[in-house]
């Protein structure tokens, strides 16, 4: 079938800045050239049709229909961005195409990738002009109202932000961003994904647990402040000083008191990393993603067996400037900066290390090469 629309929505990865975006810390980011793409045309009324080249079945259902149930299948995210838009306009048309993603599912925010398609989709059939800032919004109250992920919004802000070259630096607390240029000195990379051969959904990970122990964190310490608090959902580590936390870091349960400790040493290491950046200085802004993926481990607790062993491969080879687990960290993929001229001897030394240590990955293991690109968009065929 023709399409008339094509929109292509990347994933992202994120160098620094990993599990602070639902406590309103700071981020980092780009989109890279492997995403999503929706193919649609408009239907006059109101359906919706579409067929996914990754998951079985086809979707369908109406833009004016309430129900808000989830079906736990690739269409709760057509129904999810549906309803979030639906909060704030009125649809009466519909889209009818096919969706495909370019890369296997862990850890690049494919989540949020289709999403943001879907929301630009309905938007255009429906002639609502929205703000980058607008998609971002909606996206993300796709995934946590209707998905059920407490998470923050660095996922859609580097898609939807991103631009070709540059660090996105974002502040989750004040939406205040800023597109980077490299320094001029700044050393040749490439990134690597290194899929571990796991997959995995993030709603059913310990994500939403994590979220839930920094928010306490965050109450323990204002209570032994003696501090006024505000209900749960609505208390952020980066509301608390850090000073509160070093009064209190040793009164608190050891766990929550780790929580907010990679907290407050991933903010410093993102405003390091953004230096690091501006400067030219690939070698201590690897060092800080390193660094950030240590904090990860120990302190934020996540990581599977696979993605450590992969961590701990890539951490002191020759050629990687640094590399961490990719999102949340619960299975998935681990990127890494990488000087072109290693590649192939990174890539070898990764993968046989590796699979010598987990065989039973052989089919599914892989490490893809990716560069970044801009937000997402449509585009001419
Ligand atoms: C997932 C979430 C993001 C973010 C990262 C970890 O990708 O969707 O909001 O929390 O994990 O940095």
């Amino acid at each position: 079938m023709a399409y008339t629309y094509h929109i292509f929505a990347p994933y992202r990865v994120c160098p620094l800045g990993a599990h602070v975006d639902h406590q309103h810390g700071l981020v980092s980011g780009f989109a890279i050239d492997k995403g999503v793409d929706l193919w649609f045309n408009i239907t006059e009324d109101g359906s919706v049709r579409l067929k996914s080249r990754s998951f079985p079945g086809d979707v369908s259902l109406r833009v004016d229909d309430k129900t808000r149930v989830k079906e736990g299948n690739w269409g709760d995210y057509v129904r999810g961005a549906k309803y979030a838009l639906r909060k704030r306009f009125e649809l009466k048309r519909g889209i009818e195409g096919e969706i495909a993603g370019s890369l296997p599912i862990g850890g690049l925010s494919s989540s949020a990738a289709v999403l943001i398609a879907y929301v630009m989709a309905y938007a255009k059939a429906n002639d609502i002009t929205l703000t980058k800032m607008e998609i971002i919004k909606i996206a993300s109250e796709a995934e946590r109202e209707y998905i059920g992920l407490n998470n923050g919004i660095l996922d859609q802000a580097c898609i939807a932000l991103g631009e070709q070259g540059k660090l996105l630096f974002l502040d989750t607390a004040t939406e205040q961003y800023r597109l980077i240029e490299p320094g001029e000195d700044l050393a040749e990379y490439e990134i690597a994904i290194i899929f571990s051969g796991l997959t995995r959904s993030l709603v059913n990970s310990d994500y939403n647990l994590r979220v839930g122990e920094c928010k306490t964190a965050a109450w323990c310490m204002q209570a032994y402040k003696d501090q006024p608090i505000k209900p749960l959902d609505q208390t952020f580590l980066r509301d608390v000083p850090y000073e509160m936390y070093e009064a209190t870091k040793d009164r608190m349960p050891a766990r929550f008191a780790r929580r907010a400790e990679h907290f407050y040493t991933e903010y410093r290491r993102v405003r390091k990393g953004v230096t690091a950046w501006e400067s030219g200085n690939m070698e201590l802004f690897g060092q800080l993603i390193k660094e950030s993926c240590e904090s990860s481990i120990h302190n934020y607790e996540c990581g599977s067996p696979e993605l450590i062993k992969i961590y701990d491969i890539l951490k002191d080879l020759k050629g990687v400037y640094g590399g961490r687990f990719s999102g949340a960290g619960f299975k998935g993929a681990v990127i890494a900066f990488v000087d072109p001229k290693q590649k192939e001897s990174v890539e070898k030394a990764i993968t046989e290390q590796y699979l010598t240590t987990y065989p039973e990955y052989k089919k599914t293991f892989g490490i893809h090469w990716v560069h970044s690109t801009d937000g997402a968009r449509f585009t001419e065929e």
